[in-house]
């Protein structure tokens, strides 16, 4: 199997299967995010301990892009403190706009989607679920 066929089936499993999907009864924190080129949205809730995130949903209504994006995401930021989330969030956002093909070891294993960087079009579609946590650690600052 050639490592793009790798990375697209990763995104299509977790697109297919995605990880923490639902939404927290009660959460800590709640953020909304919505696509403005193609009316798709999603919602983040999170659970804190303290600093750290110990539970984390999304509820997704959007492409395979943007569910595998949130899946992916999910997965990475949990037990992490929202201060190292963020910063993990800054980092993807830079890999997304910068024309080297390295990535950051932080967000290595979001390479399946750095890689679509090329499709300017799909950004938005990966940036959305991160845009919601941006959402929220910004609201735990106020
Ligand atoms: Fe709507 Fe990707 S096309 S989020």
């Amino acid at each position: 199997m050639t490592t793009p066929t790798i990375y697209r089936d990763l995104l299509l499993e977790h697109a297919r299967h995605p990880k923490n999907s639902g939404r927290i009864d009660n959460p800590d924190l709640q953020a909304f995010a919505q696509n403005p080129l193609c009316g798709d949205e999603l919602e983040l809730t999170l659970a804190l301990s303290g600093e750290v995130i110990q539970d984390c949903k999304t509820q997704v209504r959007g492409c395979s892009i943007c569910q595998a994006s949130a899946s992916m995401m999910s997965e990475l930021i949990l037990a992490k403190t929202l201060k190292e989330a963020r910063q993990t969030s800054h980092i993807f956002t830079e890999s997304l706009r910068k024309a080297t093909s390295e990535i950051p070891e932080t967000v290595e294993s979001l390479r399946p989607l750095i890689d679509l960087k090329t499709h300017r079009s799909r950004i938005k579609c990966m940036k959305l679920a991160w845009d919601a946590l941006e959402d929220c650690a910004a609201q735990h600052q106020t």
